[in-house]
């Protein structure tokens, strides 16, 4: 069976990013799990804020159509993000809008969405992780009718949650991680 492949996308794009330490904390679990990760940074896909008449005059950026196409090579996604005032930070909402916009021919709007299942998980230095995030998050794939795993991982403290080595250090934190990305990784095989 060919091995399965696992997109993990930082919803941050900040230098030193709690965010994307905890994405790179997952990508190691998931490779230990034997599958093929693929960490992107959204820098790399820049795009405009959305805009009716921009999609109208100039089409869908090549960006997003990318984007949809990274997401289409790989059996299943991770999305790691900042909670800004209690919701998705505009980089991950605006990502999310434009790829669903992308529509090749012979397929309904969004179906990159319903073909893969979404797990998603948020890292704060406040108590609640950005669990507040995650249910907005939650909505806005749900809404994309994608399948959002029920595991998340919201770490909260997240400055204080690794030890020198950069692994997480508490037993409920790791525990939450490995339950979440097992759980992706056999729904990305059911789905497969
Ligand atoms: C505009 C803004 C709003 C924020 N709102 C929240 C919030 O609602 N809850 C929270 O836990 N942290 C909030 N924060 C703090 C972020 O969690 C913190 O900046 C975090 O480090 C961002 O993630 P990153 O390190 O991956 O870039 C907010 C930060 C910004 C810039």
């Amino acid at each position: 069976m060919a091995t399965l492949k696992i997109l993990v996308i930082p919803g941050s794009l900040r230098t030193g990013s709690l965010n994307a330490r905890l994405a790179a904390a997952a990508v190691d679990g998931l490779a230990r799990l034997d599958v093929d990760v693929t960490q992107i940074s959204l820098g790399d896909f820049p795009l405009p804020i959305y805009d009716g008449d921009l999609e109208s005059q100039d089409g869908v950026p090549k960006h997003a159509i990318n984007l949809k196409r990274m997401f289409q090579a790989h059996d299943g996604v991770l999305i790691v993000t900042p909670e800004y005032n209690a919701s998705l930070p505009p980089l991950l909402k605006n990502t999310i809008d434009w790829v669903s916009r992308v529509q090749d021919a012979s397929e309904a709007r969004g179906q990159v969405y319903r073909e893969r299942p979404f797990a998603i998980a948020a890292a704060s230095n406040g108590k609640l992780g950005g669990t507040r995030c995650l249910q907005a998050l939650r909505l806005v794939l749900s809404s994309c009718r994608a399948l959002v795993i029920p595991n998340q991982l919201a770490l909260s403290f997240a400055d204080g949650a690794y030890d020198d080595m950069d692994r997480l250090k508490h037993p409920a934190d790791i525990g939450a991680l490995q339950a979440m990305l097992r759980q992706l990784v056999d729904v990305a095989q059911q789905m497969k």
